[in-house]
């Protein structure tokens, strides 16, 4: 396995299984069973209502818990429960998370990012970070932080590498972990020629090439999957290197496309709306 040192000095598996969209008994199985093949980070959220499923599968593996670098996120209904970190805890069943974010910068994000800090303090947490804040708001937290985080989770793939955000996160070390890193399912970034060009060049198919230039680019990789043959071929991207000249060739895929455009109005609905929480 690759590693991303943080700027606290904790090391991060550049690789992991997302688990967003999979209902808690496809969660289940995807953590399970890609566990017991070798994955070393699972990502979870409040919001996916499946984190008591996650813990779950991390422990029908068998592997240690120590073994697992877990991440999740509190989702804006949960930023003023101040019990809202031992909930989440005792939903995946853990007593800490290698990776704590506030998941969007709606409501108030100040108090979610003050019970982060918190919890890193008392060792509820080994990291923490935010997702979504691009642009004003990453702006607004450097303003704020009492700790600058560890990572910001936001959609990176090759058709957008947030390469307005990089500069801002390389003044403080701050890891990205990209969301959609295979287009969430597009096929026509799957279907780019150069990714079929490099995948028989390297006897890898288009996804494996895809991930690999994320790790490549400095990015941790989170792809979900709910297919075993899927989650096996995204972890086996380390025994190749793509070259410089390679690189630049997927460089020129950006084309600052997203493919999820929030609007404020939705950061308001995030505000106002409430997991329902698995009852088991
Ligand atoms: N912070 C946020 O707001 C946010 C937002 C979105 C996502 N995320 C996180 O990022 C993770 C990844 O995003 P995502 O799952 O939405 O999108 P993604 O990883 O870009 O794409 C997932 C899709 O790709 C397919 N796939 C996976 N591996 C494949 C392979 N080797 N070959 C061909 N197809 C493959 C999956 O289908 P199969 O199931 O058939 O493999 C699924 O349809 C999420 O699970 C979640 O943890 C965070």
């Amino acid at each position: 396995m690759e590693y991303l040192e943080l700027n606290n000095g904790v090391k991060c598996p550049a690789i992991g299984l997302g688990t967003y969209m999979l209902s808690p008994a496809d969660a289940e199985n995807s953590v399970r069973e890609a566990l017991k093949m070798g994955y070393p980070l699972v990502d979870t959220a409040n919001a996916y209502v499946n984190e008591r499923a996650v813990g779950r599968g991390i422990r029908e593996s068998g592997v240690a818990r120590e073994k697992v670098f877990l991440s999740t996120k509190l989702w804006p209904s949960e930023y003023e429960n101040r019990h809202a970190v031992e909930e989440t805890l005792s939903r995946l069943g853990v007593d800490y998370v290698d990776l704590l974010y506030i998941h969007q910068p709606a409501g108030n994000w100040l108090a979610g990012y003050r019970q982060l800090e918190q919890a890193l303090r008392e060792g509820k947490a080994r990291s923490i970070g935010v997702s979504n804040f691009e642009g004003k708001y990453m702006e607004e937290l450097e303003a704020r932080w009492e700790i600058a985080p560890q990572f910001i989770q936001a959609e990176a793939h090759p058709y957008y590498t947030q390469k307005e955000l990089r500069p801002l996160l390389d003044k403080y070390g701050i890891r990205l972990m990209s969301w959609y890193p295979l287009g969430h399912g597009d096929k026509a970034l799957v279907s780019e020629p150069v990714f079929a060009a490099l995948g028989e060049k390297y006897g890898k198919t288009p996804a494996q090439i895809i991930l690999r230039w994320h790790t490549q680019m400095g990015f941790a990789v989170i792809p979900g999957s709910k297919n075993v043959e899927h989650i096996r071929d995204n972890l086996n991207i380390l025994d190749f290197a793509l070259t410089d000249s390679e690189m630049a060739k997927i460089a020129r895929l950006d084309r600052g496309a997203r493919y999820y455009h929030r609007t404020e109005e939705q950061l308001a609905q995030f505000a106002a709306w409430r997991p329902s929480f698995e009852k088991e």
